[in-house]
């Protein structure tokens, strides 16, 4: 087999082999494919696409260019879940302590934030001695113990991805969607899980801009994870403007935490309730999604899941003073408030820009050796729908550099659009995608 002319294949529109995918996968993590060949590749791929078998068999190659967990030696049906990346995106940190709390084991991967999206990691390190970089045998032993483990990707969990994604980056041929799926089912299907809950995050603030290509993407997610025998749901969820009111490490965290006492804002609270409910009836707990809901409510009201999160801070060497005493998170040097620019109805807040603005302020990474400040961040007072009047407060910035605040005062007022006219509250959660449909 040559590259060449599997390279000349895809361009004239023909599809590979699986033997030829797996081909391309193996002898490129292994440096025989030179990247200049693999780019010709991917803007093939790019402009011809790819078919759904095609797909699935390069998945498969990347999932098997590494480690693939074994998790057998959990108890139970594992389920892991998985988010395309958005601003104010905290879910991880209410759902995990929820689903566990409920009986269902957790056991996932999580990365850290770079650009304007957060990563989950960074957050739980806003609890002082907490680590994701724990032994495989701890990991199990974590979650049969108390139901919940979070560790870091390890460097040989799909290395081709690794390498891939890279090369996608400064090749822009990042966003194609079989591309897209595979590299980030790859990554699912080698984590060991038993069933996945993806959250395929629409609008401003999304990789997926359109609802046409989040729904594209999302199907063609739950077609490889359901081929590869896994039990897969998909939400697509709102990202016109950021989830909740907190973007930013610690606010978040502790705005998570607020939503584990039952006092979160009703569109994050409603999001980790939907998955928290599609996890529970695919771990067994619960037949349907009523009683699911009943069994979340019970673990919030009674305290259950908020002291699983301290459990679970407690066994990967946090602090778990600050679950119970979020408001002593270390605080900011100043606090600015933003006011509106005018009287209407808040229509969009552009979640990138904010998004942005939050990393200018220091609490995100523009590259992955950056250094974060978790104290820093937006709290959003007025979200879509609100009418506010001019020189209400849209949102306080915190921060330790007034320089970098005045930076984003503008920015974040930008972000608001108005709308002389009422404006409704959007859904958060748009469609359900599942393998039967
Ligand atoms: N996230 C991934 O892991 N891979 C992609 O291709 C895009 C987003």
């Amino acid at each position: 087999m040559r590259m060449y002319d599997l390279i000349e294949k895809k361009k004239m529109g023909k599809r590979l082999s699986d033997e030829e995918i797996s081909f391309i996968i193996e002898n490129y993590t292994k440096g025989e494919i030179p990247d200049y060949q693999m780019s010709a590749l991917l803007m093939a791929i790019y402009f011809q696409g790819m078919d759904k078998e095609e797909t699935l068999a390069l998945t498969m190659a990347m999932r098997d260019s590494g480690e693939v967990l074994d998790l057998s030696g959990i108890h139970g049906v594992k389920v892991d879940k998985h988010s395309t990346g958005g601003v104010g995106d905290k879910t991880s940190l209410a759902l995990t302590p929820i689903v566990a709390a409920c009986g269902v084991p957790v056991a996932k991967m999580s990365g850290r934030g770079l650009g304007h999206t957060g990563g989950t990691i960074d957050k739980l390190e806003c609890f002082p001695g907490f680590t994701t970089e724990i032994s495989d045998e701890t990991f199990i032993k974590n979650v049969n113990e108390i139901g919940i483990a979070i560790a870091g990707q390890t460097a040989n969990l799909a290395p081709a991805d690794k390498k891939l994604y890279a090369l996608r980056d400064v090749t822009a041929t990042v966003n194609q969607i079989s591309l897209i799926a595979s590299s980030i089912m790859s990554k699912k299907l080698a984590s060991g899980s038993d069933a996945i809950v993806l959250d395929v995050k629409t609008g401003n603030g999304a990789f997926m801009k359109t609802m046409e290509d989040s729904v594209a993407l999302a199907k063609e997610m739950v077609s490889i994870g359901h081929l590869a025998g896994k039990q897969i749901v998909a939400y697509i969820t709102e990202m016109d403007q950021p989830l909740g009111n907190a973007v930013g490490n610690s606010v978040e965290v502790a705005e998570a935490i607020e939503t584990l006492k039952g006092n979160g804002p009703k569109d994050f609270t409603e999001l980790v309730y939907a998955l928290a409910s599609e996890m529970l009836q695919f771990g067994g707990v619960c037949d349907t999604p009523e009683k699911a809901r009943a069994k979340i409510s019970e673990v919030i009201e009674n305290g259950k899941a908020l002291e699983k999160l301290a459990e679970f801070v407690r066994a990967q060497g946090g602090d778990d003073y600050f679950v119970f005493h979020p408001e002593e998170f270390p605080k900011t040097a100043y606090t600015r408030e933003v006011p509106s620019p005018s009287d209407g109805y808040v229509k969009r807040i552009l979640a990138e820009d904010i998004g942005i603005a939050c990393m200018t302020l220091g609490g995100g990474r523009e590259t992955k050796e950056s250094e974060i400040d978790l104290s820093v961040g937006i709290l959003l007072k007025e979200k879509i729908g609100a009418k506010v009047q001019k020189g209400d407060t849209l949102a306080v910035i915190y921060g330790n550099d007034k320089e970098k605040m005045d930076k984003v005062y503008e920015m974040i007022q930008n972000a608001y659009e108005f709308d002389d006219n009422e404006v409704g509250i959007p859904c958060v959660i748009k469609e359900r995608i599942s393998p039967e449909q």
